[in-house]
């Protein structure tokens, strides 16, 4: 990894809400910043390669941070190039820092027994490890828990969408019952009284400690959730030995006669909409995925398509969790999917042979690419 962390010339540059008259962070006299609180800046050179001083964020302490241009978040080969940042909540190392601190931190959840990483387990592709997630007191959720990898680049966010942005969803298990089952306002009240949580909040945000500021510091840490560079695209970037010949006849059914690619489409390998593949057909309790969110007919069944990247490490399959090994999907698809009134119409027998079979599998295990994981530093390497 190339380390490029200067502050140079250029850079009172506006990226994110600023202007380009205001004055650039780095200016600011280091005795402006908060006591003790030594910028990260280190560390977040190190995980997201790249940082550049920039404009400060509207609303925010323009003392505190060093904003990250977009264009200059080191994006993992393969991944589309500039990473999508909203204008409201610019990524800053101190802001990253702070919403990993949240997300392993079961202080967000009732009785503190919970932490978001109870159920994305950063070894799993930031996914559950089981087909469906234990919350609080044991509560079973409905759902198999999603990776969390590359929803920087999200259209929609859980199984059926129904939430915008990864700021909306961040509130959501806080309160949700059978996960951390606790209430916002509580969880506020407690950020408050912690005098490291009070400080780091303070240091990143100029009204403190606040319902919006957790989502805000939360999704920020999750945007830097990113994994590419895996065998497939360095074969793409042109580097023929990076795939076996198995995995490459894999590509090339993903591409072509496996009809993969309609739905798993583009850098991270999905289309971001909702489709019907039968996997939940014939169930009880029937879930209707996209149509509770929608009530349209035709979104009965469907869900949303999930990126194949770290599919090796996301097992089991599904948003039931119902397929337990990359061969059983591919099985799965090599049926047609199960037949139902609202099947997709791409959705067909493959006639697939046990090579094709084998061969589509080597395919999807090339999809495991290097995970940079948050603003410590913390990059796992793939084994
Ligand atoms: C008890 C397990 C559990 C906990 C705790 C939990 N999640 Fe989840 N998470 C899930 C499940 C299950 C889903 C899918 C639910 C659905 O689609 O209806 C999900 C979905 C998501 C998604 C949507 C991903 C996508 O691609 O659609 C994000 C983002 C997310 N969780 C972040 C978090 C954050 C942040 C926390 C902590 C504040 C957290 N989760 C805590 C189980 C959990
Ligand atoms: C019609 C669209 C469509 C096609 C074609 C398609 N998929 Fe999918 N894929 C989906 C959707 C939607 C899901 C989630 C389904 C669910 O959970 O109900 C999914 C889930 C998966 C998963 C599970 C990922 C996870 O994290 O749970 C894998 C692996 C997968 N598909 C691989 C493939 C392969 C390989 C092919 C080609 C043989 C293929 N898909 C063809 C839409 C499609």
């Amino acid at each position: 990894m190339h380390s490029e962390r200067g502050v140079h010339a250029d850079s009172t540059r506006a990226v994110t809400g600023a202007t380009a008259s205001e004055k650039a962070p780095h200016d600011v006299p280091a005795r402006k910043r908060p006591q003790g609180r030594a910028p990260s800046f280190k560390s977040v050179a190190l995980a997201l390669c790249s940082v550049l001083a920039s404009a400060r964020a509207l609303g925010e302490d323009p003392n505190a941070s060093v904003a990250i241009e977009p264009r200059r978040v080191s994006i993992p080969l393969g991944l589309a190039s500039p990473l999508p940042i909203p204008a409201d909540n610019p990524l800053f190392p101190e802001k990253i820092a702070l919403g990993r601190k949240l997300f392993f931190d079961p202080i967000l959840s009732r009785n503190g027994s919970v932490s978001c990483s109870s159920c994305h387990l950063p070894e799993h592709g930031f996914g559950g490890d089981g087909p469906l997630p234990t919350g609080i007191d044991g509560g079973k959720g409905r759902r198999n828990a999603p990776s969390l990898l590359n929803r920087a680049y999200a259209q929609s966010l859980f199984w059926d969408g129904r939430v915008p942005t990864l700021e909306v969803q961040a509130l959501e298990p806080i309160r949700n019952p059978t996960e951390m089952g606790a209430s916002v306002e509580e969880v506020v009240k407690r950020l408050r009284t912690n005098r490291d949580y009070s400080q780091a909040f303070a240091a990143v945000f100029e009204d403190g400690v606040s319902p919006q500021n957790i989502a805000k510091a939360m999704a920020s840490f999750e945007r830097t959730l990113l994994t590419g560079h895996s065998a497939v695209d360095r074969f793409r970037n042109g580097d023929v030995s990076a795939l076996t010949d198995s995995a490459r006849h894999g590509l090339w059914l993903f591409e072509s006669r496996g009809l993969c690619w309609k739905c798993h489409s583009g850098r991270n390998f999905t289309d971001e909409k909702f489709h019907n593949t039968g996997v939940s057909w014939g169930k009880a309790p029937l879930d209707l995925g996209r149509f509770e969110v929608s009530g349209k007919e035709e979104d009965r069944g469907r869900f949303k398509t999930p990126t194949l990247r770290q599919a090796a490490r996301t097992a089991p399959y599904m948003h039931d969790g119902s397929l337990a090994t990359l061969r059983e999907v591919v099985e799965f698809y090599n049926h047609g999917g199960t037949s139902n009134p609202n099947l997709d119409p791409i959705m067909r027998p493959l006639n697939l042979s046990e090579n094709d079979i084998r061969s589509l599998v080597s395919f999807l295990e090339s999809l495991t690419g290097k995970v940079e994981a948050g603003a410590d530093g913390a990059t796992e390497e793939n084994p």
